[in-house]
C-alpha cells in the first residue's frame, strides 16, 4: 500500500477499498503518511465525497486508532448529546446535570471553541477552579458522584481524529459531510455511551448552512451509530440567530445557571428540555420528567455536585470583562433578523474565541443580546452589549455587527418575517 495510489484513487472519483482505508488511517496515526499527503486526501474526499460503506469503514478505522472507554460498571444507563456547534449554544451545561437528575449517567466529552463557535470547555473554565482534564478513573468518580461529567477527551481516544481534525482546520477541509460525520461519531462511539442524541444545526452560525446538508449529515451519523450498536437519534435545529441572549464564556455559564434555577431564555429552556426528553427516551427512561427536575431544584443540585467534583466552586462569582460597549437600536420597530454568524464572529473578535488552538480566551468577553428576532425595539435603547478586557477590540467587533447587515429592524406592522425553525 502507498499513500499516493490512495490519493489518486479518491482524486479520480473512485471508492476506497476497506484495506486502503484501514491502512491510510493507521499509517497516518503512526506518522508514516505525511501531513501533506493526508491533506491532499482530505481535499479529495471533500470534493468527491465518500459512499456510506466508505464512511462506515473510515469511522471504524478512526475508532480502532485508539482506546475505547467502558462505563459498563455503572448501575445506570449512559446517554450523551452532541451538537454540531453554533453561536450561544450552551445547552450542554444545563442539559447534562438535568438528565443526570432524571436517572441516567451522562459521560460528556466536549471540545474547545475554534473560530466563531464557542466551546463547552472554554465556557466551564470560566468557573474558578474547574478542571477539564480528568483521568479515566477521575471521570468515573465524577459520574458516580454527580451522575454527569463534562471533560476533555483523553489523548488516547480516537487519536487519528485528533490529528486529522487539526490538519483539516488549517487546510480548508472541515466542511465535508463524510469527514465531519466520521470525526464526531468516532469520538462518541469510542467514548462508550449507550445512547446518543445529535443536535444537528442548520443556518448561518452552523457548519451546515442549509437544511438539506444538515439532514444528510444527521442521517449519516445516525446510520454510523446504529452500525456500532449505539442508539442514536438526531434533531435538526435552527442556528440562524444565536441561542439565548449571550455568546461568550462566563456570560453563557451565567445564562445556563439561570436555566437550572428555573428561569433563562425560552429558546434555551425549550431546546434543553427537548434534548433531555430524547436522551432519556434513548436511555430507556421513558417516564422521567425533566420539567419537574428543573422546577424542583434537583437539576441544580446535580450541577453543583458536578462542578465541585471537578474542582470548581459553584458559588464563586463569575469573571466579568473589564470594559463594555453598548450598541443602541438605530430605529424603532421589530427586530426581524439578528445573524448568528455575525454575533459569533463579534464575540470571537472580542476575545471569547481563538484563531489558533493554543490561543488563550478571555473568560468575560462576549456579546449580550437585549432583543431576539420578533421583539419590539426602540430607537436609542440598548440592542447589544459588547464585553471585553481589551477595548481596542471593540472596533473590529462593531464592524462585524454594523457593516454587513447583521441585524434588520422593520417598522411595526410590516409583514412578519418568516421564522422557520428547522
Ligand atoms: N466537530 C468535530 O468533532 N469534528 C468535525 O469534523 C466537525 C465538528
Amino acid at each position: 500500500m502507498d499513500a499516493i495510489t490512495i490519493i489518486r484513487a479518491k482524486r479520480d472519483g473512485h471508492a476506497l477499498t476497506p484495506e486502503q482505508i484501514d491502512w491510510v488511517v493507521a499509517a497516518y496515526t503512526a506518522g508514516e503518511v505525511a501531513d501533506e499527503q493526508m491533506s491532499a486526501l482530505a481535499m479529495a474526499i471533500l470534493l468527491n465525497g465518500m459512499t456510506r460503506p466508505e464512511i462506515a469503514r473510515w469511522t471504524a478505522a478512526m475508532i480502532a486508532s485508539g482506546d475505547r472507554m467502558d462505563f459498563s460498571s455503572l448501575p445506570l444507563p449512559t446517554t450523551d448529546k452532541h451538537s454540531t456547534g453554533g453561536v450561544g449554544d450552551k445547552i450542554t451545561l444545563p442539559l447534562a446535570p438535568l438528565v443526570a437528575a432524571c436517572g441516567a449517567a451522562v459521560p460528556q466529552l466536549s471540545g474547545r471553541g475554534l473560530g466563531h463557535t464557542g466551546g463547552t470547555l472554554d465556557k466551564l473554565e470560566s468557573i474558578p477552579g474547574w478542571r477539564a482534564r480528568l483521568s479515566g478513573p477521575e471521570m468515573l468518580g465524577v459520574l458516580r458522584e454527580a451522575g454527569a461529567v463534562i471533560c476533555a477527551a483523553g489523548e488516547g481516544l480516537a487519536p487519528a481524529d485528533r490529528k486529522l481534525y487539526a490538519l483539516r482546520d488549517v487546510t480548508g477541509t472541515v466542511e465535508s459531510i463524510p469527514l465531519i460525520a466520521s470525526s464526531i461519531m468516532s469520538k462518541k462511539i469510542a467514548e462508550g455511551t449507550g445512547a446518543l442524541v445529535l443536535d444537528v444545526k442548520a443556518g448561518s452560525g452552523a457548519f451546515m448552512k442549509t437544511e438539506a446538508d444538515a439532514r444528510e449529515l444527521a442521517e449519516t451519523m445516525v446510520e454510523i451509530g446504529a452500525d456500532h450498536g449505539v442508539r442514536t437519534v438526531a434533531l435538526l435545529t435552527g442556528m440562524s440567530t444565536p441561542l439565548g441572549l449571550t455568546a461568550g464564556n462566563a456570560l453563557e455559564v451565567r445564562e445556563s445557571v439561570e436555566v437550572l434555577a428555573g428561569g433563562g431564555p425560552a429558546d434555551v429552556v425549550e431546546l434543553t428540555l427537548a434534548l433531555a426528553r430524547e436522551m432519556l427516551d434513548a436511555a430507556g427512561l421513558k417516564d422521567a420528567d425533566p420539567e419537574r427536575a428543573l422546577a424542583d431544584g434537583s437539576a441544580m443540585d446535580h450541577w453543583r455536585r458536578m462542578i465541585s467534583a471537578q474542582g470548581g466552586d459553584p458559588d464563586a462569582p463569575l469573571p466579568t470583562a473589564r470594559d463594555t460597549h453598548t450598541l443602541a437600536a438605530p430605529a424603532t420597530g421589530v427586530l426581524a433578523e439578528l445573524d448568528a454568524y455575525a454575533v459569533g464572529v463579534a464575540a470571537w473578535r472580542l476575545g471569547a474565541g481563538r484563531s489558533r488552538k493554543e490561543d488563550p480566551v478571555q473568560a468575560g468577553a462576549g456579546v449580550e443580546l437585549h432583543a431576539k428576532p420578533g421583539d419590539r425595539v426602540t430607537e436609542g435603547a440598548p440592542l447589544l452589549t459588547l464585553h471585553t478586557d481589551t477595548p481596542e477590540r471593540f472596533g473590529a467587533a462593531l464592524a462585524e455587527l454594523t457593516d454587513g447587515g447583521a441585524f434588520r429592524i422593520v417598522p411595526e406592522g410590516a409583514p412578519a418575517p418568516e421564522v422557520r425553525p428547522v
